[in-house]
């Protein structure tokens, strides 16, 4: 791969403070769609929530447990009452201070940002099998069918709790508009008032743009090429445990290869609250597709 895919940063605490160098190399870094690392800062979970983070804390028919910012609710687990509000404690904790992190690092997009839900990932992916859409092994960009984003940014926050250190291992694969260009012409923005009937059938929450169709088969046709998915060009990425993480996952093409117990944090951001709004997959696409998709 001849793009640098991740940029470090010696970052150690969430509430910094933050020089201005580090503000500026991190909005650079993420907006030219690197992932941006911070090895020296981690998620500390607390004695009582040690005791949750395996596998075990999972409802089986699920990748992940999630916690709703709106409700405050807990999705995805079959513990019990008490440990499921130390969980809900423990997402909120990170959810607080990943937002505290990304108001002190990126104070441009302070005002824009949203905070969307937070999960909690403790399986091992290994070994794990499912249909090739669903199968996050595979490198795709995040799109997802009931959340339409109308060209909105997702930009995600990651961190390895593995109680035992197993590293968090991904793959990122090259620059989005090179990604775009190939398989742009192979996928469909939707049929005429398709995502208004969608929306009225309560299939999606909102409506779906020309983008999120678009999105959505980027995603679907990068997992389901298996040509793609063995020689496209590639660099693997290794997250040790006690490791924070973050990047535009709408625009990096990653794939989750092996680790267990990550906690993530999603965050919308419009595309005019970036410094460089060309570099939106919304924009990226309008270029190629030569009209407006949101
Ligand atoms: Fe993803």
């Amino acid at each position: 791969m001849d793009h640098e895919v991740a940029r470090t940063l010696p970052l150690a605490d969430w509430a910094g403070p933050f020089m201005p160098e580090d503000q500026d190399a991190a909005l650079s870094a993420l907006e030219a769609g690197q992932v941006l690392v911070l090895p020296r800062l981690a998620f500390r979970p607390l004695p009582e929530e040690r005791a949750l983070l395996g596998a075990e804390a999972l409802d089986q028919t699920r990748k992940n447990i999630s916690l709703d910012p709106a409700t405050g609710a807990l999705h995805g687990t079959s513990l019990g009452a008490d440990q499921q509000a130390h969980l809900a404690a423990m997402l909120g904790r990170f959810a607080g201070q990943a937002q505290t992190l990304l108001h002190g690092l990126l104070p441009r997009y302070a005002p824009a940002l949203e905070r969307a839900r937070t999960s909690f990932r403790p399986a091992e992916i290994a070994g794990r099998s499912y249909a090739p859409r669903k199968d996050d092994t595979r490198l795709h960009v995040d799109a997802f069918p009931t959340r339409p984003q109308r060209g909105r940014r997702i930009l995600r926050v990651f961190a390895n709790i593995a109680p035992d250190g197993a590293p968090r291992e991904w793959r990122v694969g090259e620059p989005f508009p090179d990604f775009a260009a190939k398989f742009l012409p192979r996928v469909r923005a939707g049929l005429p008032g398709q995502g208004w009937i969608m929306q009225r059938l309560g299939l999606t929450r909102g409506r779906r743009a020309p983008y999120d169709f678009l999105m959505l088969g980027l995603h679907d046709a990068a997992k389901l090429d298996g040509d793609y998915q063995a020689h496209a060009p590639a660099a693997s990425l290794s997250f040790p445990a006690g490791t924070v993480w973050l990047c535009f996952t709408d625009a990096v093409l990653h794939a989750a290869m092996a680790g267990h117990c990550a906690l993530e944090q999603t965050f919308h951001l419009p595309v005019a609250a970036m410094v460089e709004p060309n570099r939106a997959p919304l924009r990226v696409l309008e270029r190629l597709a030569g009209r407006p998709l949101a």
